[in-house]
């Protein structure tokens, strides 16, 4: 996927500016756009201190031009997954990380780096580490030590905290006298345009800006690149249930065509844009007071250099809440505190301000992350919130591309891609119905519907010679997903000699036993060796994946002797985990190892990319 830069529009950068003054250059590698926001911020309090400062998407970035002595250079970097950088961020990565670099390339460049990642992960900010520590192998100097955020709990809090203790020290290296940058108040980037034919705003000179579309990616040979900026509009083509009725939940097997211009290989992800509930949308529409008919951009207010591919639109209303704003999952404070401001009540007003403190954290987790409240809750919990439909287009959170495992092989059926989503609904702290937006909206696709998607490449893959190599693969529940594209591969080599286990898990074999012939088939023709299903809802005992593995310990260990490849794939939370519980008591019992020379032994595997996991939280 090498990307023809020539292609695209050639960016301006500054270093300097007028008066000589060092450029804060920051980069962001953001996956759903918290990075970008955090940036946002950053920039917001340079303004504010006096700095002169750029943000910079790394997908935009220009390798050495834009790493200069002159400017001060900080990243916001997100880890995605088994600890890779976010979409945007790939290529700048693989820059950096290229070990023929000479150890001078970047002397003297002043740098620092704050990380998001999610602490449930195995490779806990390894994009940031690694960022971090080539920075320094390549000479850059590093001003400030490297900040990490934890999206599984105090995300914010984390960057707050290292932000107040960066900046005194950056403004003293910029010779800059520190300002408080204690003020959050939401600072509005854009203007709003209506673009109806009665809206004087119809003959702006700077709508053909925003109208004009994002010119794709192209390959070095001229191929369109289909990615989460430019998604293929794939058409659906079968949406099927696969729990039997007697089940409580729903699961649905959905394929999708994809055209020539679009590839996978087993074991890879599919990102989709989900549509969120008409309801909620008419609800909102209704709430705010606006006309969802209505067509809006949204436009830089400053329009020299320092935003960049920011705009939004043109489009309805309609059309911005359905597919663009994330309206029902729990918000960040500084989205409270960006409410706090549209409203006249001093009391909902002064509940929100403290909501976004430090000091009412344990208070934000119950109501905001607990209870599940999204922006559209708060419109209902706050009647006298009032924003102005133009800031709450800006404040409001984009909705996230959904990443699914693909459970197919492209040598299966040629252009045609599943997934297999399990539909997400709860009830609330608060006892409010909550549905999952990707995972519902899925389920009610129709056949000949079009969803914009793209594809994401995963480290999840087979042996180079599976038919050398035994395969042991974990995964209840959608955990499945991934092993049923990698049995489809096998049967496509053919090598029946395989030596492969596989470990199901599910409640019981009438309600949410999904594939079942599948896998039995697979079984009987050989492709799977061996077949072990967990029951956990079928008798008074819970049967897991990790139990049967311990049944079978004989087996598993004979398998990695042989040089077994293990996979997992599921619940990172907890299964995943008892999991490698389960393997490491394996791994003493048989291989005669203490704790620390058992973990040695995942480790090494690991290492050596025979264990893998594919798992969400
Ligand atoms: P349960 O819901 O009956 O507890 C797929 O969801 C299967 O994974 C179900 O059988 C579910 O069982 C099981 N499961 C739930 N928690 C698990 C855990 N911590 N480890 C392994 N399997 C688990």
């Amino acid at each position: 996927n090498k990307i023809n830069k020539e292609a695209q529009k050639p960016k301006k950068t500054i270093t300097k500016n007028e008066d000589g003054k060092k450029v804060m250059k920051i980069f962001f590698g953001t996956q759903t756009r918290t990075a970008e926001d955090f940036s946002r911020i950053i920039e917001k309090e340079c303004k504010k201190i006096g700095i002169p400062c750029e943000v910079v998407d790394l997908e935009s970035y220009e390798h050495e031009q834009e790493l200069h002595t002159e400017s001060f250079v900080m990243f916001l970097v997100a880890t995605h997954g088994e600890g890779d950088p976010t979409d945007n961020a790939k290529e700048f990565y693989l820059w950096l990380t290229n070990e023929e670099r000479s150890t001078d390339h970047l002397n003297g460049v002043p740098f620092t780096v704050f990380g998001l990642g999610n602490k449930t992960y195995e490779h806990y900010n390894a994009v940031a580490r690694v960022i971090d520590r080539r920075m320094e192998e390549l000479g850059g100097k590093r001003v400030f030590e490297r900040g990490e955020g934890d999206d599984d709990a105090t995300l914010e809090e984390d960057f707050n905290r290292w932000k107040k203790d960066m900046w005194p020290v950056v403004c003293k290296f910029f010779g800059y006298e520190l300002k408080s940058t204690e003020d959050d108040k939401f600072v509005p980037r854009f203007r709003m345009v209506t673009l109806n034919q009665d809206s004087k705003d119809i003959n702006d000179p700077f709508i053909k800006i925003v109208a004009t579309p994002l010119k794709p990616k192209l390959s070095t040979d001229n191929k369109v690149i289909y990615d989460m900026k430019n998604p293929y509009y794939a058409e659906v083509l079968e949406n099927r249930e696969l729990h039997s009725s007697e089940s409580d939940r729903s699961c649905r097997h959905i394929e999708f065509k994809l055209g020539d211009e679009v590839s996978y290989t087993t074991g890879d992800h599919l990102g989709v844009f989900p549509i969120n509930d008409g309801r909620l949308v008419e609800q909102l529409i209704k709430r705010l007071g606006v006309n969802g008919d209505d067509m809006v951009a949204l436009i830089p207010i400053d329009q020299e250099g320092s935003v960049i591919k920011a705009s939004f639109g043109p489009m309805t209303i309609r059309k911005a809440f359905s597919e663009h704003l994330d309206i029902t999952n729990p918000v960040r404070k500084s989205v409270l505190r960006a409410l706090a401001e549209s409203t006249a009540n001093e009391e909902e007003k002064k509940r929100l301000l403290y909501l976004a403190t430090e000091e009412a954290n344990e208070e934000y987790n119950k109501f905001i992350k607990n209870d599940f409240r999204g922006v559209i809750d708060l419109l209902e919990s706050f009647p006298g919130l009032k924003p102005s439909i133009a800031h709450f287009l800006e404040f409001t959170p984009r909705l996230p591309a959904r990443m699914y495992s693909i459970s197919s092989s492209p040598h299966n059926k040629n252009g045609i891609v599943s997934i297999t989503s399990v539909v997400v609904n709860f009830t609330t702290g608060n006892q409010r119905a909550h549905n999952g937006v990707a995972s519902t909206w899925l389920s009610h696709l129709k056949v000949g519907d079009k969803v914009p998607l793209f594809v994401r490449e995963s480290h999840f893959k087979l042996p180079p010679s599976p038919e050398q190599k035994p395969v042991i693969m974990v995964g209840p529940g959608t955990g499945l997903a991934p092993f049923r594209g990698f049995l489809q591969e096998l049967q496509h080599r053919n090598h029946p000699q395989q030596q492969s286990l596989l470990f199901f898990g599910c409640r019981s074999d009438n309600v949410d036993y999904i594939y079942r012939e599948e896998l039995e088939q697979y079984h009987q023709s050989s492709v799977l060796e061996n077949l072990v299903v967990a029951f956990s809802r079928k008798t008074t005992q819970k049967v897991y994946v990790q139990n049967k593995l311990l049944e079978h310990k004989e087996k598993v260990w004979e398998l990695l002797n042989n040089g077994a490849y293990f996979y997992v794939c599921g619940d990172g939370r907890n299964m995943s985990k008892a999991v490698q519980q389960a393997l490491l008591s394996i791994i003493k019992e048989f291989g005669s190892k203490d704790d620390n020379s058992a973990q040695q032994f995942i480790d090494d595997m690991s290492a050596h990319g025979r264990y893998l996991q594919d798992v969400w939280f």
